[in-house]
């Protein structure tokens, strides 16, 4: 359907959340703010390995940078961020299943990798991992021995249950996989697909996906060999 003919108002001119063009690029900026929050996030962490003083100090310069209200800027935007982008990808999603063709699934699989015929899944279980992550290591109702202003602990003391290990090891494995094929999407939406970018395109992907799914995979690992204790 041609993008002018796909809006809530006006027939001529295209709103660009009503767009299919619009949605890919909101999911593409969202998709680039989490990635770097995850990358940022995941090297802030690497603080667990220079014990509990270093992660602790980090800890409290983030809860105290601007006067304490530097936390509440990050935690709004990356609401707003993390709603827009679950927002575009379930839109997008519904539109697909209308408009899909017979026969194009079959077609569409045959050419898809792993990474990106789990995105949605991996994207909800991302969702409730986000849910969780909160209530283990931010506000404690999910852990065990929590206790405030001891970021270092919690840490311990919450990968040292091989459940709660558990399910950030798979939370990571989803991680990496959704990283994969997010980078790869989005940078084809700002129009990098060209056979003399996709080698550098697969390989920022890769690297990235590989990175941050490793590295914070140690941590619940180093946690259960007591490397980290
Ligand atoms: C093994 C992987 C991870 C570890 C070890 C980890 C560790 C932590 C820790 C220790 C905190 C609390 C910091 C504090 O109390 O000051 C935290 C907060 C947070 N983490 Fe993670 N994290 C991991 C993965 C992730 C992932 C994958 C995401 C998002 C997709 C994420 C999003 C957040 C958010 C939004 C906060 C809350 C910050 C706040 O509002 O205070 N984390 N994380």
């Amino acid at each position: 359907m041609p993008v002018a003919e796909q809006t809530w108002g006006s027939p001529v001119k295209a709103s660009f959340l009503a767009s299919s063009v619009g949605r890919k690029i909101v999911m593409a900026v969202t998709g680039v703010v989490l990635s770097v929050f995850v990358t940022v996030h995941m090297l802030g962490n690497l603080q667990a390995y220079m014990g509990a003083t270093t992660m602790n100090a980090y800890a409290k310069f983030l809860q105290e940078s601007l006067h304490g209200g530097g936390i509440w800027i990050s935690r709004i935007v990356l609401l707003v961020v993390v709603l827009l982008h679950a927002w575009a990808a379930l839109s997008l999603t519904l539109s697909n299943w209308s408009a899909r063709p017979q026969g194009y699934r079959a077609q569409q699989l045959q050419a898809a990798t792993l990474s990106s015929r789990t995105m949605r899944y991996t994207g909800v279980f991302l969702a409730g991992f986000i849910i969780y992550h909160l209530l283990h290591l931010t506000t404690g109702q999910a852990h065990p021995a929590f206790v405030h202003g001891d970021a270092y602990g919690n840490f311990v003391r919450g990968f040292q249950q091989p459940l709660a290990s558990a399910v950030y090891i798979v939370a990571q494995l989803c991680l990496g996989l959704h990283l994969w094929h997010g980078v790869w999407s989005f940078t084809q939406t700002f129009g990098w697909s060209h056979p003399r970018y996709n080698i550098a395109r697969r390989a920022i992907a890769t690297v990235l996906a590989v990175l941050v799914a490793a590295v914070n995979l140690s941590f619940p690992i180093s946690v259960l060999l007591g490397v980290i204790r």
